[in-house]
């Protein structure tokens, strides 16, 4: 029997920097909801991945009408990214196999592409230590004093941005997680925690336009990329 895909994504953040009234991937984009396009995108690159939502316990706002997914599993989200991701994890140990892949994906890229999905499983079948979406940074980098001036610059080369989805084997992922939730680590990706042991994930170059909906002006910047995105030849 040939490893499953599943796909893990983490929608159980109260969004608090976009300072809103509802978590960010409740919030409407282009008509329909964050939460709704992240998932019909991924839907649509991986029809047969196995899907495990980490959503918060005390959330109001989830329609499973939303999901495409079939079937598909909900899992409590714990108090950090991490906890959420190991949730998921946890919750599929009696069916995951070690060496299954598990793409984790945030349900606030809303603007993921199918070709950027496809490149990045490709790579995480390759390769031992998994793989995630990056791109290069393309900005100066300042380092601040810690009083809002300039200490100095950083050098860019050989700096990326880290994306989503990144991929592991099952095992793995799970060992790194929990790893780092057993040394206290606080990682923000899942890559963090498998570089933890040492590991180097493949950085596999991705579209600067999966951005993270993060800040207010975020959901403007995403409305926009998908009418682009709509316009050129993408099929989704
Ligand atoms: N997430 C999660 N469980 C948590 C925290 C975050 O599942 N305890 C999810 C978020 O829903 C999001 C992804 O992880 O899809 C990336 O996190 P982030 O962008 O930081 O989202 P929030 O934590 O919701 O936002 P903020 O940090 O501004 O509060
Ligand atoms: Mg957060």
């Amino acid at each position: 029997m040939s490893a499953c895909l599943w796909l893990v994504v983490p929608a159980a953040g109260c969004g608090s920097r976009m300072k809103a009234a509802r978590p960010k991937q409740y919030l409407e984009l282009a008509g329909r909801p964050v939460i709704q396009h992240t998932l019909s995108r991924l839907h649509g690159a991986l029809p047969a991945a196995k899907l495990c939502l980490c959503l918060d316990d005390n959330d109001v706002y989830f329609d499973p009408s939303w999901v495409p997914f079939s079937p598909w599993q909900r899992v409590s989200g714990g108090v950090e990214r991490m906890d959420s991701v190991l949730n998921a994890l946890q919750a599929i140990g009696s069916k995951a196999r070690s060496d299954d892949i598990v793409l984790v994906h945030d349900i606030a890229r809303p603007c993921v592409l199918p070709a950027d999905l496809e490149r990045l499983l490709d790579a995480v079948q390759r390769g031992p230590a998994g793989a995630l979406l990056a791109a290069p940074v393309a900005d100066t980098m300042k380092r601040d004093n810690g009083a809002g001036h300039v200490l100095r610059s950083e050098p860019r080369d050989g700096l990326w941005h880290a994306l989503t989805p990144q991929g592991f084997r099952y095992a793995l992922l799970r060992r790194a997680l929990e790893q780092a939730k057993a040394t206290g680590q606080q990682v923000t990706d899942d890559a963090s925690a498998v570089e933890a042991l040492g590991l180097s994930p493949e950085l596999v170059v991705g579209r600067r336009d999966n951005i993270k909906i993060t800040h207010p002006e975020d959901l403007g910047l995403a409305t926009h990329i998908l009418v682009a995105q709509r316009a050129s030849d993408y099929s989704f």
